[in-house]
């Protein structure tokens, strides 16, 4: 059934299988929460092919998502998977998984006490945050071009570095111009109400200053995790993402 998971070496110590009944209405309580903090917000300034994504992998607001469950809706869209692992994982089993098209996707969800902030990935999200672009057929490919051309630089720190730029600047913090306004696709805009705000209300509330994509400005863009985004990076389609992994290829063999 999951062909590409056989095609995984170094990560395969990392899989698991995700126990969906273990989650307790506590639990299921607290996803459907945040995706109720989230949905007004989303549904306004979100990209589009977020929003369809969401619907088409059949994400809902009352109970925490079953991979299997959202597995069986993407896997025949672009061929991506939701595959359960036991955490963070080391670079090159991550970019072995985005090769063969499975996102690496956490079990665990934050507690009641944190539904802003995680400092590690947890389902909210990977799932909420990340998967929904999984069903778009060039952010697809987009990714799994990433973890090509990072798998082929697993010996160069300094290249890897400038490729994780462009991974912070797309995949987690990435925006796009639609119909002449900005709209959210990265995880971490996405699945934070307070990261998502400082861009809506850039202008009054000193928010990031949003450039016009360019693949050398961003693996020249350094940035601070712990704190709030000072400049993002606006394509126009999601092909000028593909083309950017794919010249990265080049720029950086
Ligand atoms: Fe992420």
């Amino acid at each position: 059934m999951n062909q590409a998971a056989t095609q995984l070496h170094v990560a395969e110590s990392f899989l698991i299988q995700q126990d969906w009944d273990a989650y307790t209405p506590e639990q299921h309580a607290v996803w459907a929460e945040l995706v109720k903090r989230r949905m007004p917000q989303l549904a306004e300034h979100a990209c589009e092919e977020y929003l369809d994504g969401f619907h088409q992998i059949g994400l809902r607001e009352d109970s925490i998502p079953n991979l299997a469950e959202v597995n069986k809706r993407l896997g025949p869209r672009t061929g991506w998977n939701a595959t359960p692992v036991s955490g963070f994982l080391p670079p090159d089993a991550f970019f072995e998984m985005l090769a063969a098209r499975q996102f690496p996707t956490t079990t665990w969800l934050r507690k009641r006490e944190s539904l802003e902030y995680t400092p590690e990935p947890d389902i909210f999200h990977d799932v909420f945050g990340h998967v929904p672009m999984h069903a778009h057929p060039v952010f697809a490919d987009f990714l799994q071009q990433y973890g090509r051309v990072c798998s082929g630089l697993m010996h160069d720190k300094d290249k890897l570095e400038r490729m994780g730029r462009l991974f912070w600047f797309t995949v987690e913090f990435g925006v796009i111009r639609q119909k002449g306004t900005i709209k959210l696709y990265g995880s971490g805009l996405i699945s934070s109400h307070g990261e998502s705000t400082h861009v809506i209300n850039r202008s009054s509330d000193g928010g990031p200053e949003i450039r016009d994509f360019d693949l050398d400005a961003v693996l020249n863009q350094e940035f601070l995790v712990s704190e709030m985004q000072k400049v993002l990076y606006a394509v126009e389609s999601f092909d000028q993402i593909y083309e950017a992994a794919k010249e990265a290829e080049h720029r950086l063999a």
